[in-house]
């Protein structure tokens, strides 16, 4: 039995750290430099996010949830709205007026898009998958996770032991001589506790 988070722990997680960073970002003086280094570690955050969430949330809900077609439109929608105000951000220094204006868009369509996944999406997904699956999909993601190696600032709620246990193949690495077949099967390669790593 596993108390890990399933997939909605996941990315509510994100979201809180999403949110965090805007607070930070709205926080810093209007101009400083500090603000383009925060919204250069929101957009690496976002963009890890929503390609999760596109991965591996929406295919489910579109197959298994009612109308979630409508909902899966819906928050790929704000995806590509958010990229859009990612990009142009990236485009003018935080001393350029249009930065700020930029940034308020931003903030906006993210609170409202984290907003409406929290209160429509997440909660349809969870009802319609099976408690199993919502835990996989968890699994799925913090697998992904370890192997890319995930933007500063994703993590797991507190309490919860994170993605460092999970080893991808290429992170076997231990003193003894590993020789599994190709077979090895998934659960060997979730990493023991010699993996942890702060
Ligand atoms: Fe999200």
């Amino acid at each position: 039995m596993s108390r890990r988070p399933d997939i909605f722990g996941e990315f509510t997680a994100d979201h809180r750290a999403v949110t965090e960073l805007l607070d930070r970002i709205e926080a810093a003086p209007s101009g400083a430099a500090e603000r383009g280094e925060l919204v250069t570690r929101l957009t690496d955050l976002l963009f890890t996010h929503c390609a999760a969430e596109e991965e591996h949330l929406f295919p489910v809900v579109q197959h298994d949830v009612p109308d979630g077609g409508g909902l899966v439109f819906g928050s790929i929608h704000d995806h590509l709205a958010i990229g859009q105000y990612l990009a142009d951000l990236q485009g003018v220094g935080p001393a350029d007026p249009a930065f700020d204006t930029l940034l308020r868009g931003l903030a906006d369509t993210v609170r409202r898009h984290l907003a409406g996944e929290e209160k429509v999406l997440f909660p349809a997904a969870r009802k319609a998958l099976p408690a199993a699956e919502r835990a996989a999909l968890g699994e799925r993601v913090r697998t992904e996770r370890a192997k890319l190696g995930g933007p500063e600032g994703i993590s797991g709620p507190e309490g919860i032991s994170g993605p460092e246990q999970l080893s991808g193949p290429e992170e076997i690495s231990g003193p003894e001589e590993i020789s599994e077949p190709e077979g090895i099967s998934e659960s060997e390669q979730l990493g023991g506790p010699e993996e942890i790593s702060g």
